[in-house]
């Protein structure tokens, strides 16, 4: 483990970088934001490539403008239609922030806090923040903790959280994948099979229309590994909606129980990567919007040249009652996991 400085905020705090490393793969976490900074994995010929989008140093992740790069997003991750929910019997209103409607839960997200870091080793980290009531607009006092562990192939990411009144918890790793390589050009080739026979198709907001989407014979279709941009350009409402892919998928024989969601794999390294989750959604965001965005190592990240794939509580489920339901009950463990398995 090695900590060094990661510059200072426009407050003048000082914040750190954590580089943790075992023989696959190396990672680094910044205490801003709890956010993961770089991702080393091997290559076919054994070099280590990054491959996970970011920024140098601090400053890059305060002033971002709303791409969320290697962001933790909560207290609740995608869109809240009208932002605002009913819980309980009382209405409860959040920031609108995009349009009418909330997008990763408004004007101050967790990823530009300070997180505290708890316990730090060779192979872990754990990172706190307390969200007090009215956070964002959220009811209840929430602790949350994030934990990123190596594993032997892989990297797990943990989400550990409890509240004192009953709230939305859905909270998810907002990193941009390029498996070429961070910096390294367009996703396109990308070959990508997403475990779902299903997803949440969405109105010109972005908003999910209440519907669950059969993906059979639709650009939608990942069941089947295919190169992201095979289909892109379909003529498909919902498609058309968002610009490119930037939707829901209803992973199947949801249960609770860790479930494989995706696979991926850069057609230039050859690096495969296997995501599970215990939620019952992931989102998967070809990064339509990133636009000459000023990264790592000199390098500029535009249109389509990340991918996030965001394990979640399908968009605006509080909403929706034939979505599972993303509340979390008063003193009830919150626990959901994110795993990137490496071939
Ligand atoms: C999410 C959304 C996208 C976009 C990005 C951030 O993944 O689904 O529409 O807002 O975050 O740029």
């Amino acid at each position: 483990m090695k900590s060094e400085g990661f510059g200072k905020l426009t407050t003048g705090e000082n914040t750190t970088l954590y580089t943790l490393s075992n023989e696959q793969l190396t990672i680094t976490v910044s205490d801003f934001g709890g956010s993961m900074v770089n991702l080393w994995v091997k290559d076919k010929q054994g070099n280590p490539v990054d491959i996970v989008l970011g920024f140098d140093n601090v400053s890059g992740y305060e002033g971002d403008d709303g791409t969320y790069i290697g962001c933790n997003v909560g207290r609740n991750a995608n869109r809240i239609h009208n932002a605002g929910f009913f819980l309980n019997g009382k209405k409860y209103e959040l920031d609108k922030n995009e349009g009418t409607n909330n997008l990763h839960s408004g004007f101050n997200p967790y990823s530009k806090r300070m997180w505290k870091v708890n316990s730090v080793n060779d192979n872990s980290i754990s990172l706190f923040l307390f969200s007090p009531h009215m956070d964002q607009g959220f009811p209840g006092n929430m602790d949350l903790t994030v934990t990123y562990l190596l594993e032997a192939n892989g990297l797990k990411i943990t989400y550990d959280a409890s509240c004192d009144e009953d709230t939305v918890i859905n909270i998810t790793n907002h990193s941009y994948f390029n498996l070429n390589g961070q910096g390294s050009g367009t996703i396109l080739k990308h070959k990508v099979k997403i475990n779902a026979d299903s997803f949440i198709p969405v109105d010109t907001n972005s908003i999910p229309t209440g519907d669950i989407g059969n993906v059979s014979g639709t650009p939608m279709d990942f069941t089947v590994s295919k190169a992201i941009g095979k289909d892109i350009e379909s003529d498909f409402e919902t498609l058309h909606n968002t610009g490119g892919y930037d939707h829901n998928w209803c992973i199947n024989n949801y249960d609770g129980t860790l479930k494989e969601a995706v696979v991926a794999e850069g057609d230039m390294t050859g690096i495969k990567m296997m995501i599970f989750t215990d939620y019952p959604g992931i989102q998967m965001y070809v990064g339509n919007f990133l636009d000459d965005i000023k990264g790592k190592e000199g390098k500029v990240y535009n249109r389509r040249e990340g991918i996030c794939f965001e394990p979640q509580f399908y968009p605006d489920s509080v909403n929706h009652e034939n979505f599972y339901s993303p509340v979390c009950k008063a003193n009830q463990p919150f626990h959901k996991e994110i795993i990137y398995r490496f071939e």
